[in-house]
């Protein structure tokens, strides 16, 4: 059965703006999209609200329901009590175009930094092999759509805008721990998540695993084992002693890691 929802909506831009309360009417069986849509079409049609799919895929419509980091075409009308008012505001994280239409430039900046798979040749039947394992947890972490709903919440970056350029944020963990536990890639990029990623920063809080939609377990199957590899780089006394007597080059010939290319 239908029903009036009271909703305050963010309304602005870069420059500053403000809470607008809003009486909708809503259907059982609806989403926040849903309610945002209505409003669009029937009191304030220049609402801006990103959106594409409404089916929880494309990753657009990230915003805070509630204070919380959610997507408003997967969080149902019944999630809330039906006196309850729903606020919708801006990703935190982010800087507003306009009203709930945030700038996520800064995650394409950080996904241009990482370098890209780089495979071993192929073996002599040119049939590459990969266990079980490997497969099923590349399937975990390419279910990721991009929502930075993991990047707002975290909050190294939530409330300090200066941190950024040293930390790239969840999601570029788990594309880095993608990329550097993938058994058929050659690149080593330990250092630059230590260094250029900022993964030292992350106390492992798993605010990020929390919002995940897709259910990723974005801190203890990425960051914790990317953790640990950046770890074994960087402070193995064998590792450092190595770096005392060789060459920087000799050494990194002779840390060529298992299951990857001679
Ligand atoms: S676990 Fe790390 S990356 Fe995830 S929200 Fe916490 S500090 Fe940020
Ligand atoms: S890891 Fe999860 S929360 Fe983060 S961007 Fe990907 S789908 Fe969104
Ligand atoms: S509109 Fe695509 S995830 Fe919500």
């Amino acid at each position: 059965m239908g029903y009036d929802l009271q909703m305050r909506v963010w309304r602005g831009d870069a420059t500053g703006g403000e809470l607008v309360d809003y009486t909708v009417p809503v259907e059982e069986g609806e989403v926040v999209l849903d309610a945002l849509h209505r409003i669009q079409a029937t009191q304030s049609g220049d609402l801006a609200v990103r959106w594409n799919c409404k089916a929880g895929k494309c990753g657009s419509c990230s915003t805070e329901i509630n204070g919380k980091p959610r997507l408003a075409c997967m969080t149902r009308l019944s999630t809330f009590e039906q006196g309850e008012t729903i606020t919708v505001t801006p990703l935190r994280t982010f800087p507003v175009i306009r009203d709930l239409v945030t700038d996520v430039s800064y995650n394409y900046r950080v996904a241009e930094t990482i370098p890209a798979f780089a495979p071993q040749p192929r073996p002599a039947d040119g049939a590459y092999r990969m266990q079980q394992v490997d497969v099923e947890r590349g399937q975990e972490f390419r279910k990721c759509i991009e929502c930075f709903l993991c990047q707002t919440v975290c909050h190294v970056i939530r409330d300090h805008e200066e941190n950024k350029p040293a930390f790239s944020g969840p999601r570029f963990f788990l594309r880095y721990a993608e990329l550097e536990m993938h058994p058929l890639d050659t690149n080593d990029r330990r250092q630059l998540a230590r260094e250029q990623a900022g993964i030292g920063l992350c106390n492992i809080t798993k605010c990020c695993t929390e919002v995940c939609p897709e259910g990723i377990h974005i801190t203890d199957n990425a960051i914790i084992p990317m953790k640990e590899r950046v770890v074994d780089r960087s402070f193995d006394p064998v590792t450092w002693l190595g770096r005392k007597i060789f060459r920087r080059d000799q050494l990194e010939e002779a840390q060529v890691p298992q299951g990857r290319a001679e």
